[in-house]
């Protein structure tokens, strides 16, 4: 840098003339070697929105997630290697899986699909490859968005506590998974089978102590024909809350310490309105623990799903995917819906802040991200971790790495 605080002028941007860099190197190597890039603060040190509530007393999340970013649950976590791909990520403080079912979903590629598209056109070419081919034929800059009319995983939840086991059970092997990184294991079904869920699960944290695992109870999956998303109705998320605090109180007692009780949280749809935020908060304030001085059963949310009800035509004017009513109709996710996640999450945290039952409750903000930028704004609207579907679907899991990078 210059005595003038500004950095040189390295390239004469004289289009006529051909740059020869290792020239330029060599010319300017002193000021290379003095040059230093704007500090980011390393992992450890970034701020947590963790650490105080707004009138100062300390909060602690009952659920740790470092660093704070984790991909969100969606069929790039659906296959034993995925899983462990994001689970050996460094740049991730977390896993979750594709949602799955007691006895797993009858996935049929030819109904349940998903396309990127860009969000500026809100239209793919005719015949635009779907599925993942479409990340490698679009150009990447413009295809930020995406739409899906996927149903949940043809794995079962036994099946993926079978991959924790194996993925977890290699670190006893002396490999370099060495860290209780936790596993979110996104579930759904009837109150009954989330019950069920539960149940599973903490059997299956019982048996090994060092596991670290949440249920992430999808309620906002838009593309189920007959099945609205249950967190928009409060009867229907009532039964949910009710069902998990059942099941909590039950097996509480037979775990190892208080950090091997599965965490649970619930994943919610985008909400549009005031009493849509008010009503689930609510909810989440009567659902209130058995045990003393744990607040609500409920650990963290995750928000937002997708935005159901949303189409994307081609240039024929035919809708670009199928879906199971046969209208193309599905939920949009990526550069698309992040105003109205981040809106989400900050709603929600100012919300929850205000009830003692609620205050501890975090937030996991996903919508949109892709880049650093989109990690700070879901940081400073109060996600306390970010992650991401869509700009994984799109960059693989090197995108953890450029969003704590910066690159
Ligand atoms: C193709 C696709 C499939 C998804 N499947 C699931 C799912 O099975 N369960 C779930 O809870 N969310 C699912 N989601 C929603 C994402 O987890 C995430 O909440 C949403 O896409 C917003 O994040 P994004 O903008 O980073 O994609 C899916 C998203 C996409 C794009």
């Amino acid at each position: 840098m210059s005595e003038t605080g500004q950095f040189p002028k390295m390239i004469d941007l004289d289009a006529s003339r051909a740059i020869d860099l290792e020239a330029l190197k060599l010319q300017y190597a002193d000021k290379f070697a003095s040059y230093t890039p704007r500090d980011r603060p390393p992992l450890h040190q970034m701020p947590t929105t963790s650490t105080a509530l707004p009138d100062g007393r300390a909060r602690k999340y009952k659920l740790e997630i470092f660093p704070p970013l984790l991909n969100s649950s969606s069929p790039w976590a659906t296959t034993v290697e995925q899983i462990q791909e994001l689970y050996d990520c460094e740049f991730t403080g977390a896993v979750t899986t594709r949602t799955s079912l007691l006895e797993g979903f009858n996935h049929d590629p030819d109904v349940h699909q998903h396309v990127f598209f860009p969000a500026g056109q809100s239209a793919t070419r005719t015949g635009v490859p779907k599925g993942d081919e479409s990340a490698k034929t679009l150009p990447d800059a413009a295809a930020t968005s995406s739409l899906n009319t996927y149903g949940y995983s043809p794995h079962t939840l036994s099946e993926y506590l079978g991959f924790v086991n194996e993925i977890v059970g290699q670190r006893h092997l002396g490999t370099s998974t060495i860290r209780k990184k936790p596993f979110i294991i996104s579930v759904t079904g009837t109150p009954d089978e989330i019950a069920m869920s539960f149940a599973l699960l903490a059997n299956a944290a019982e048996m090994d102590e060092d596991l670290r695992l949440a249920m992430e109870v999808n309620l906002s999956c838009p593309n189920i024909d007959d099945k609205p998303p249950p967190a928009y109705d409060e009867a229907m998320l009532k039964e949910y809350l009710e069902a998990i605090s059942d099941s909590k109180s039950t097996y509480r007692g037979r775990m190892a310490g208080p950090d091997s009780v599965p965490k649970v949280g619930i994943k919610l749809p985008p909400y549009t309105w005031k009493g849509q935020f008010e009503m689930v908060v609510k909810c989440l304030v009567e659902a209130k623990s058995s045990e003393p001085g744990e607040g609500s059963v409920i650990d963290f949310i995750t928000c937002t799903n997708t935005l159901g009800s949303s189409l994307v035509l081609d240039d024929s004017l035919k809708p670009t995917l199928a879906s199971e009513a046969g209208t193309g109709i599905g939920g949009m996710a990526g550069a698309a819906i992040h105003p109205l996640s981040l809106g989400n999450v900050a709603t929600f945290r100012k919300m929850l802040d205000k009830h003692i039952d609620t205050e501890e409750i975090m937030i996991i903000g996903v919508g949109g991200v892709e880049d650093t930028a989109g990690f700070e704004r879901m940081r400073k609207a109060g996600a306390e971790a970010v992650a991401c579907a869509t700009a994984l679907g799109r960059h693989g899991v090197d995108v953890f790495s450029s969003i704590i990078k910066g690159e």
